[in-house]
């Protein structure tokens, strides 16, 4: 048992490439996750998770809330980014040194050297919660990639192309994988398919994402 957790806390982290401008780090954010894990509860105790809604009325799956000077949000008037919880008025909590550093660790892996995110939203799944197939297309300038790491749970990602009618890969994505998506594919529609009911070590019934974004 203990040595199984050694082992894994141990892998060396590997690259996968899918593709034109898409690249898993396998178990990249895995020897930082437990620190992780503790930024997101603090960012949580300032900007709780919340269920938000979209344009069109209905609940989002996932638990979300962010940090940096950009927030994503969406309600009854739109997606956004804006620099205020909606729900304190407080502008959001800063991002940890820690996550910025991995964040621009993984660009720089992926090809993309000088990456400094300046919104990062916090997915929290349960079981039985999704995201459907979207764009990430609310930033400001398309040349920078997006970075998104996983804790917790597997989930399987969807990678799909640039229109919503091409048909997406399926990627299980592990504790600590980070996918970084950008250039060609940086429009690419992506989702993820509902968790599976299980148990972390280390995030219980949960599996949080970080995306890293340069909004602004
Ligand atoms: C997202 O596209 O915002 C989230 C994807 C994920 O949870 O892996
Ligand atoms: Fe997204």
């Amino acid at each position: 048992m203990t040595g199984d957790l050694f082992e894994s806390e141990n892998e060396q982290p590997w690259a996968e490439s899918r593709g034109e401008g898409v690249v898993v780090l396998r178990r990249f954010a895995r020897a930082d996750a437990p620190r992780l894990l503790d930024d997101i509860q603090k960012i949580a105790s300032q900007a709780g998770f919340r269920i938000m809604i979209t344009p069109g009325g209905h609940q989002m799956s996932a638990a979300m809330t962010c940090a940096g000077d950009w927030g994503w949000v969406t309600d009854r008037k739109g997606y956004r980014y804006q620099h205020e919880d909606p729900q304190t008025g407080a502008p959001w909590p800063a991002i940890p040194e820690r996550f910025s550093q991995l964040a621009g660790r993984a660009a720089e892996e992926a090809g993309f050297s000088g990456f400094q995110p300046d919104a990062c939203l916090i997915n929290r799944y349960e079981p039985g919660a999704k995201m459907g197939l979207h764009q990430d297309r609310d930033e400001r300038d398309f040349s920078w990639p997006i970075v998104s790491v996983s804790l917790g749970l597997p989930i399987v990602f969807q990678m799909g192309g640039p229109k919503r009618s091409d048909k997406p890969e399926r990627i299980l994505l592990e504790h600590g994988d980070v996918v970084v998506w950008g250039g060609p594919a940086r429009l690419n529609y992506h989702g993820v398919l509902t968790l599976k009911k299980g148990n972390h070590a280390l995030t219980g019934p949960y599996r949080y994402n970080l995306t890293f974004r340069k909004a602004g």
